[in-house]
């Protein structure tokens, strides 16, 4: 994936490496992994054979351990980093656009932006595509111009402290309905599951979630993690819901650049710059863009994912399409309890 970057002109570029290479870093990774896999639990994969169970999280065996564990080891923040942090289908292709569109406001025009021509997975990257061997020299954090814009999937309490604590940088959290979350995955994953593998059923799908056994989950442990870090420290973490971003984009962000440190001007107001944004990231203008119709995302040497899949319907409720009331009462319930006395609610 060669990621977007605006410009790496004047930029201090850091050496974190000095004394060992990448290479020699995520080979170190490599050989903990090897260590740690064959011991770990396993689930049923919705797209890969299995998920493996680690520290709490189900995760796929092959990119997202590896992806975590090279994180915990080695990744060093910036305190300018600001990371976009999702439970998968929660809405992060939205917000990568509204984030890259936010920072970089200044310097790109509406009529040519990029965003009209680069897909939001290529402006705004997944923390591990640093760790595809092929692209790493595209790819490579260090000379990436801060603030770097990068977006995980990982728990918040699996982060190392070096990016939990309170110096260092910022992440917005998205979070969604989990009814939604579960059938856009399911719908999505389905998809991308390998030829050979039988289509997983929604009932199925269901069951998985229920048990927390889905990428990244559980659902709720992934949601109260951040939910709960935002509450302890709110300069360093913005919780946001899609509902709320679906239903008032512009508070939103007006929100998130206020938060980010680019706050909007009255000028800036005044000349509809908020509404701009708006409108180039809505659902309606990026699912139409060619680029965001034929272009493909690399995630891993095996996931490849074709970018119009990222794009579905983005609607709040579809779930009432899919599921039944018995779906609907059991999911209800496990999310209330999950939730309760955290002050965290989500409409039905
Ligand atoms: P649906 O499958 O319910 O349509 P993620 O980006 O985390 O993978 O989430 C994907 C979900 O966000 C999909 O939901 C997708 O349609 C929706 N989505 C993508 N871009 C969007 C946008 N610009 N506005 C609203 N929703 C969007």
């Amino acid at each position: 994936m060669a990621a977007f970057q605006p410009s790496l002109e004047c930029e201090n570029i850091s050496n974190i490496h000095s004394d060992q290479t990448d290479s020699d870093l995520i080979q170190k990774t490599d050989e903990r992994y090897r260590e740690t896999l064959p011991n770990l639990p396993k689930g049923k994969g919705w797209m890969t054979e299995h998920l493996v169970q680690y520290q709490g999280f189900w995760l796929t065996p092959n990119a997202a351990l590896k992806i975590l564990m090279w994180v915990q080891d080695h990744f060093k923040p910036r305190p300018t980093d600001i990371f976009l942090a999702s439970f998968p289908k929660s809405g992060t292709t939205w917000l990568k656009a509204l984030i890259f569109a936010t920072v970089n406001r200044t310097r790109y025009g509406f009529a040519d932006h990029p965003l009209l021509t680069t897909g939001p997975h290529d402006c705004f990257p997944f923390l591990d595509a640093h760790l595809q061997e092929k692209d790493r020299s595209r790819f490579d954090l260090d000379r990436f111009p801060s603030p770097r814009l990068l977006s995980i999937h990982i728990p918040y309490i699996l982060l190392p402290n070096s990016m939990t604590d309170h110096q260092s940088c910022r992440f917005v959290y998205i979070c969604r309905d989990p009814k939604d979350v579960l059938v856009s995955k399911w719908l999505f994953l389905n998809k991308l599951r390998p030829k050979d593998f039988p289509p997983i059923s929604l009932e199925e799908a269901f069951e998985l979630f229920c048990q927390g056994i889905s990428h990244y989950g559980p659902f709720w442990d992934h949601v109260l993690g951040y939910w709960e870090a935002s509450l302890e420290t709110p300069e360093k973490i913005l919780f946001l819901k899609y509902e709320d971003l679906k239903k008032e984009p512009l508070v939103v962000v007006k929100r998130l650049g206020d938060f980010l440190g680019y706050p909007f001007s009255l000028e800036e107001e005044s000349k509809g710059v908020v509404e701009e944004i708006v409108k180039l990231c809505s659902f309606e203008n990026l699912s139409t863009l060619e680029v965001n119709k034929v272009s493909v995302q690399k995630f891993s040497k095996d996931t490849i994912i074709d970018n119009r899949h990222f794009f579905r319907k983005g609607k709040v409720g579809d779930w009432k399409s899919y599921l039944t009331t018995e779906m609907v009462e059991r999911l209800d319930e496990i999310t209330y309890e999950k939730l309760l006395g955290s002050g965290l609610v989500f409409g039905s």
